[in-house]
């Protein structure tokens, strides 16, 4: 009995169908699984993903081979099924490659590629889900829990959150580094002397993102109230990806305009000078939306072809329309140890006036990137599978 070949990749791959019979098929491979599927894989795209010793580092898994080597018309001289299950190639030169079952289907391109956890959008009726903070500091299940909802609905709270002086930092932490910003590692966001945003003042915010100035927003934001008992000051979120398939629904001319005319984001402050050019609603490669920019105090003059000004001024200002609308917002308070934290390139966040006189208002904030929550996640899932693989 062969042992399975190694894999190249340190996640977990089980294998949920077997391999029964396998082929050979242009250059390459056919395989026919145990569940009834067929996978075709190419002669390059076979010797490219050769596992071996020879072919990956054994230390850092990563490729040595180099697929530009070998001749253009590259053939399988013959395709096996090992003791073991694995896939054998041989090639024409002497080297063979295996393929373990489980990376093998993992990867298979005879059908369209997984998705990573779909994204569902959500309107007003959305439940936002609530965790405990000091669980997630302390348990990596509630971490990977509050991590899931995160990744899923892009907004979260947790309740009974420490309230030390930088305490946010400690959540964005659990997952990575922090970015940081123009306006600190840890911002403050409370009333203040010589204020260089609109968030320090106790004027309300309308929907917005932060920092659509960057050429990469921020991915993750945290905030964690440490004091609210002024009058005013709630807080007000909606799906930026749940107005955006709305709008491209029900005028799909202005969903046409935002997705590809640039619009510019300025901020402006006495030390800085960010600025961006690009389309406030940005897609994916299939259509999907990727991500969202919008915030009224963060623009600067627009500048589009004379022709196109009408156009998108009129979609710009339906979309704002469209965040004041009931069926998209979801409405709560910040209390004293309830954190925020919530996709920034995603879900608009705002909030009411509040009034100063009448009592404090703190909230303490952090950034990271969507990479470092994507990465961490990756992580804790594996950390999870891998449990129950050896259980
Ligand atoms: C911000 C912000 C929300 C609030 O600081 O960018 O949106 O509730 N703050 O004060
Ligand atoms: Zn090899
Ligand atoms: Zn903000």
């Amino acid at each position: 009995m062969t042992e399975l070949a190694p894999i190249p990749d340190f996640n977990v791959y089980p294998v949920r169908a077997t391999i029964e019979r396998a082929e050979s098929w242009d250059t390459g491979a056919q395989v026919f699984w145990s569940d009834g599927h067929v996978s075709r894989y190419h002669g390059l795209w076979l010797r490219d993903n050769c596992p071996c010793a020879e072919c990956v580092n054994p230390e850092t898994l990563e490729q040595v081979f180099d697929i530009s080597t070998v001749p253009d018309d590259l053939a399988a001289a013959s395709v096996a099924v090992d003791d073991a299950g694995s896939l054998t190639v041989a090639w024409p030169d002497g080297h063979t490659s295996r393929h373990h079952p489980g990376w093998l289907r993992a990867h298979c391109y005879s059908a369209p590629p997984v998705v990573e956890g779909m994204v569902q959008s959500w309107g007003s009726d959305f439940v936002v889900p609530e965790f405990d903070g000091r669980d997630v500091l302390d348990n990596d299940d509630a971490l990977l829990a509050w991590l899931e909802a995160l990744h899923a609905h892009g907004l979260a709270l947790l309740r009974n959150c420490p309230l030390d002086d930088g305490s946010v930092e400690w959540f964005a932490d659990r997952i990575s580094f922090l970015r940081q910003t123009n306006f600190g590692r840890v911002f403050d966001v409370m009333t203040k002397a010589d204020p260089d945003s609109s968030a320090y003042l106790s004027i309300e915010l309308p929907l917005h993102v932060d920092l659509p100035t960057r050429e990469l927003q921020p991915g993750l934001q945290f905030l964690l109230c440490h004091v609210n008992n002024a009058s005013g000051g709630d807080s007000i979120m909606a799906d930026g990806f749940r107005i955006a398939e709305t709008l491209r629904d029900e005028e799909p001319h202005h969903f046409k305009v935002l997705s590809t005319l640039p619009m510019e984001f300025r901020n402006r402050a006495k030390t800085s000078d960010y600025r961006q050019r690009v389309p406030a609603i940005r897609l994916n490669d299939d259509g999907s939306i990727h991500e969202i920019r919008v915030g009224n105090f963060l623009r600067g003059p627009q500048h589009v072809d004379e022709a196109d000004m009408p156009r998108l001024y009129a979609a710009y200002r339906r979309f704002i329309a469209m965040t004041r609308e009931d069926r998209f917002r979801v409405t709560f308070r910040l209390d004293s140890g309830i954190m925020a934290t919530f996709d920034n390139r995603r879900v608009l966040h705002a909030r009411t006036a509040f009034d100063p006189a009448s009592g404090d208002r703190r909230l303490q904030g952090c950034y990271i990137d969507t990479d470092e929550l994507n990465s961490r996640l990756r992580i804790l899932r594996r950390m999870a599978a891998r449990a129950h693989a050896s259980a």
